[in-house]
């Protein structure tokens, strides 16, 4: 089972991400490129696929290459600044997966990503103001450490990684069992 992590991004937090996925995915054979220097996804069973929100969508790089999968298994991940479970998250994503050319979703993630304040202040010019601008100021600090724990649980989820095993005494076994 071959598997890579490709991703896009400007300012470093969906690099964060997906060196954190890469990290957490048991698999040993196993290849991580920004997407300028991606190779191909044909040669590979699972492609996570890591893009930042620009406009809405996922950012133009990161499009380039959603729509070179052709086949196999995608794992989607993404930064934004609109909050987790927003209306702006989830159409993102939803542009994400409509440019696949054929590949089969097997998961999503994503989680805020800090904003930068030049960033805030020219999206704040604009009239309208873009949606997601109200929620920018709780991305600050983020991805962190609880947004790797619920990457986890979708890597679990879309079986790419086992599920973690209870905790000790948790289950009867053996002589103990009842
Ligand atoms: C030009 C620009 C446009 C952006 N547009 C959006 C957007 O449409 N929706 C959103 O939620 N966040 C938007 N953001 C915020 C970024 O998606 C967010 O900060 C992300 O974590 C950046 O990832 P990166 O550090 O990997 O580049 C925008 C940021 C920039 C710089």
């Amino acid at each position: 089972m071959k598997q890579l992590v490709v991703y896009s991004s400007q300012g470093g937090n969906t690099k964060k991400l997906a060196e954190e996925l890469f990290k957490q995915l048991p698999e040993e054979n196993k290849d991580i490129a920004p997407v300028a220097e991606a190779p191909d996804p044909s040669g590979y069973d699972v492609v996570c696929v890591g893009f930042w929100y620009k406009g809405g969508e996922p950012d133009p790089a990161a499009q380039q290459y959603l729509k070179k999968c052709k086949s196999g298994k995608v794992f989607l991940f993404a930064t934004h600044g609109a909050a987790p479970g927003s209306n702006a998250a989830a159409l993102g994503m939803n542009a994400a997966m409509e440019m696949l050319a054929g590949a089969t979703v097997i998961g999503t993630f994503s989680c805020q990503g800090e904003v930068p304040e030049k960033v805030l202040q020219t999206a704040a010019n604009k009239d309208p103001q873009p949606p997601w601008l109200k929620d920018a100021a709780s991305a600050k600090g983020h991805p962190n450490g609880s947004d790797f724990m619920d990457l986890s649980e979708a890597l679990t989820k879309a079986g790419l990684k086992p599920k973690p095993a209870p905790p000790k005494g948790d289950v009867l076994t053996g002589d103990h069992a009842m």
